[in-house]
C-alpha cells in the first residue's frame, strides 16, 4: 500500500482514491435515487473490456434480504443457462461438422454408382465413349451463360450424364444396327426417353433430372420427340443440352461421316436457332465457340522459324 504524504492534507494516495471511489459512488447513488426512488444500488453483476473500454453491468435494488437472495438465485440460473447453452452450441457445432461430412460422403458414393452407370452405357454403346461427360461438361457451361445455378446446374449435369440411359432398355440389333433403321425400329428407338424417364425417375431430385431426360429430343419448333413440346414448354435444362449433345455429335466421328470442325458446328447450330434450338442457348453457344476457338489458337504450337533464304544462281 502506498503510504506517501499528499501535500498539507497528510492523507495518503490510497486513502484519497477510497475517499474519491466514495464520493463518486455517493454522487451515483443519489442520481440513481433521484431518477428511480423506490431502488438502490446494489452491486456490479458483471465486468469486461469491449475494445479496450472497460464495461460493467449494474443492479440496483432496494437492499433487502428478499432481492438479494432473489438476485442471487437470478444470476445462479443465469449462470447455469449460459453455461448449458455454451455446452449445446458445441455439441451442435460438431454434429454439424458430422453432417456435413456425411453429405460430402454420401454425394460422392451417389457420384461413384451413376459412373458406374455412365461407364456401363458407355461400353454398350460403343460408338459414343466418352459423349456423356463432354456432354455434361459443355451443358454446365451453356447453362451458366443463360443464368442457371446452383441446384439447376447440378440437376442439369446428372441429366446431361444420364440423358441416354433409357438406351439400355432398346434391343441390342436396333442399338448397333449398322445401317438405316426401319420405322418399327424407330419408333423402338424413340421410346428411349421415356425408358430413361421410368430408370431414373424416382422421387425428389432425381424426378428433375428424369424430367430432362425425358425431354433431351424435344426440339424448340416442337418437331421433337416424344411430346412434340414447343418454345418454353421444354424444361430449360432439356433446350441447354440438346444444344450442347448436338455440338459433341457433330464434331465427334461417326461410322457413317467424319467429324466436323469446329466452325462448322458452330455455324450449323446458328443455323437452327428458333427451329431446333432456343435461340437464347444458341447465343451462349456461339459465345462459348466465340472463346473456345481463341483459346484454342492460344494453344497452338509456335510457328517453326522461317526456312533460310538462299540466293539464287
Ligand atoms: C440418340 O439418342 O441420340 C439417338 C436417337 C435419335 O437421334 O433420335
Ligand atoms: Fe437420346
Amino acid at each position: 500500500m502506498t503510504t506517501q504524504t499528499l501535500g498539507e492534507t497528510g492523507a495518503t494516495s490510497s486513502e484519497v482514491s477510497s475517499r474519491e471511489v466514495r464520493r463518486v459512488t455517493t454522487r451515483l447513488e443519489t442520481r440513481l435515487d433521484a431518477a428511480t426512488p423506490h431502488l438502490r444500488w446494489l452491486w456490479v453483476v458483471g465486468a469486461g473490456t469491449i475494445g479496450g473500454t472497460v464495461a460493467a453491468l449494474l443492479m440496483w435494488q432496494k437492499p433487502n434480504l428478499a432481492n438479494y437472495a432473489a438476485s442471487t438465485v437470478l444470476l445462479t440460473l443465469l449462470g447455469i443457462l449460459a453455461f448449458t447453452a455454451a455446452g449445446q452450441a458445441l455439441i451442435l457445432a460438431s454434429r454439424f461438422r458430422q453432417s456435413t461430412i456425411y453429405i460430402h460422403e454420401v454425394e460422392q458414393s451417389y457420384e461413384s454408382l451413376w459412373q458406374v452407370v455412365f461407364s456401363a452405357l458407355d461400353l454398350r454403346d460403343g460408338i459414343t465413349g466418352g459423349h456423356s461427360p463432354r456432354v455434361a461438361d459443355l451443358a454446365v457451361q451453356l447453362g451458366q451463360r443463360v443464368g442457371m445455378a446452383g441446384e439447376e446446374i447440378q440437376l442439369l449435369r446428372w441429366a446431361a450424364l444420364l440423358h441416354d440411359v433409357g438406351k439400355l432398355a432398346v434391343d441390342d440389333d436396333i442399338l448397333k444396327k449398322p445401317g438405316p433403321l426401319s420405322v418399327i425400329e424407330w419408333e423402338e428407338m424413340r421410346c428411349h426417353p421415356a425408358y430413361g424417364q421410368s430408370i431414373v425417375g424416382r422421387d425428389g431430385f432425381l424426378s428433375q433430372v428424369a424430367e430432362i431426360v425425358y425431354c433431351h429430343h424435344e426440339r424448340y419448333d416442337g418437331t421433337g420427340y416424344p411430346r412434340g413440346l414447343a418454345g418454353e414448354e421444354i424444361p430449360l435444362g432439356a433446350r441447354v443440352f440438346a444444344v450442347a449433345d448436338a455440338y459433341d455429335a457433330m464434331i465427334s466421328d461417326r461410322p457413317y461421316r467424319p467429324a466436323l470442325p469446329h466452325d462448322e458446328a458452330i455455324e450449323e447450330i446458328e443455323r437452327n436457332a428458333g427451329a431446333q434450338f432456343d435461340p437464347r442457348v444458341v447465343a451462349a453457344m456461339v459465345d462459348w465457340g466465340r472463346k473456345s476457338s481463341r483459346s484454342r489458337r492460344r494453344h497452338c504450337p509456335a510457328l517453326p522459324p522461317p526456312l533460310p533464304v538462299t540466293a539464287k544462281t
